[in-house]
């Protein structure tokens, strides 16, 4: 995704502007080629020689100084970008950009861009909250620049406010997901779910499972990054949320049979990657049950099978997790489900199934095609679903 990416990252003159360093060589590591533009009053935060040591490029900082391979023709680097990144950006950046001024190495090559921009604000509160800077994010907005949003923390100032620079995971996200717009998913509605769901017995206590929501969570990041518009729909996990996807958080089967229906109407694949409990207690018992009785006998009824039951036009990607017969099991539920395409996993083999950050996996299509896919990682595993696919399309 990142790889021989060519990313102009502008750092501007905020106290955050060592955080970039972080992001630059964040990106060099995933292989992109990142081309750091700064201004004047970067410089006074952090050195050009931190960020040229980490890209292993020059660093622009002057327009006119001809010691660079891009410095005489800021057009250029403007040309050989595929997204141009500014984190952080000042309140004087924004609206230096929002007025169209070129004054410095960093505005004249945004002017001066037909790639993707991506603006990630950091300044004090007051500063973010003036209605000028609020116009000025708001046009840019409208002009299709992305704003990441500033998050909430302790400012430069000692106090806490809105204005801090976005989290370096969030930011990278981003950009992930501005490269990926083009990409085979592009246009293209997917549903994803993850998770284990939970059914409650009491306030307390729930009846569980093992599932991390890690494999979920990778196909939407994946398919995010290819292009797609993604709602991850979720069980409770320990996993923060993927940047760029919309998430539809919930707790049971029925929750997640509602959530599915509503997003599904719109989509054009549905993948459930959710390790959906098959019963629930019959009855939720309102109040903590006490232990008072030495043993209890709990009824459990039948939850709703989503897959099978949702209804609509749109490619059915199923999940199977087996622990014998893997692949009979996994052909009679895809013609059970009426699946395209059904992921057969062995939980019992190592390195595969509940946790893991790998995965080992059949895939097999309604043609009854087969295909073992060596021992993967999550990531990619969901890019080997996701090839498929596309080729379903
Ligand atoms: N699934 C579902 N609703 C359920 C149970 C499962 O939508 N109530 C989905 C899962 O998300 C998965 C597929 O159906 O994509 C198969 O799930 P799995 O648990 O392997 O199979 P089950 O149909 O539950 O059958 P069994 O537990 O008997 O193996």
């Amino acid at each position: 995704m990142l790889a021989k990416k060519t990313i102009v990252l502008g750092i501007t003159g905020s106290i955050a502007a060592y955080k970039a360093a972080n992001i630059a060589s964040e990106l060099t590591q995933a292989g992109a080629r990142v081309e750091v533009v700064m201004t004047e009053s970067a410089t006074r935060f952090i050195t050009p020689l931190t960020l040229r040591s980490l890209t292993g490029r020059p660093v622009v900082t002057d327009m006119f100084e001809p010691a660079t391979e891009y410095s005489l023709e800021h057009v250029a680097l403007a040309e050989a970008a595929n997204v141009v990144v500014i984190a952080p950006a000042t309140a004087n950046t924004i609206a230096k950009l929002a007025a169209g001024i070129a004054d410095d190495m960093l505005t004249c090559t945004v002017l001066a861009t037909n790639a993707p921009v991506i603006l990630a604000p950091a300044m004090h509160a007051s500063m973010l909250q003036n209605p000028v800077t609020q116009d000025n994010l708001a046009k840019l907005k409208a002009r299709g620049f992305t704003i990441v949003e500033p998050g909430y923390g302790h400012l430069a100032s000692g106090k806490a406010g809105w204005g801090r620079l976005a989290d370096i995971e969030t930011i990278i996200g981003t950009i992930k997901q501005v490269l990926g717009r083009k990409d085979d998913l592009s246009g293209k509605r997917i549903v994803v779910t993850a998770g284990g769901t939970q059914e409650p017995i009491d306030p307390v206590r729930h009846i569980g499972n093992r599932s991390s929501g890690k494999m979920g969570y990778a196909v939407a990041e994946a398919a995010r990054d290819r292009g797609a518009t993604v709602t991850l729909i979720s069980a409770p996990t320990s996993l923060p949320e993927p940047v760029g996807t919309v998430v539809v958080q919930v707790q049971t089967a029925s929750q997640m049979k509602e959530a599915v229906a509503k997003a599904a109407a719109r989509a054009d694949v549905l993948i459930m990657a959710a390790a959906v409990a098959d019963y629930q207690p019959k009855d939720t018992a309102k109040n903590k049950i006490k232990k008072e009785t030495p043993d209890l006998t709990l009824e459990l009824v039948r939850t709703p099978d989503i897959l099978a039951e949702v209804k609509g036009d749109f490619i059915r990607v199923g999940f199977a997790a087996e622990s014998e017969n893997l692949v009979a099991n996994a052909k009679q539920k895809l013609q059970k489900k009426q699946l395209d395409l059904i992921i057969a996993n062995d939980i019992t083999s190592t390195g595969s199934g509940f946790g893991a950050d790998t995965n080992q996996v059949t895939l097999i299509d309604r043609k009854g095609k087969v295909e073992s896919l060596p021992l993967l990682t999550k990531r990619e595993v969901a890019d080997r679903i996701l090839d498929k696919v596309v080729k379903l399309f």
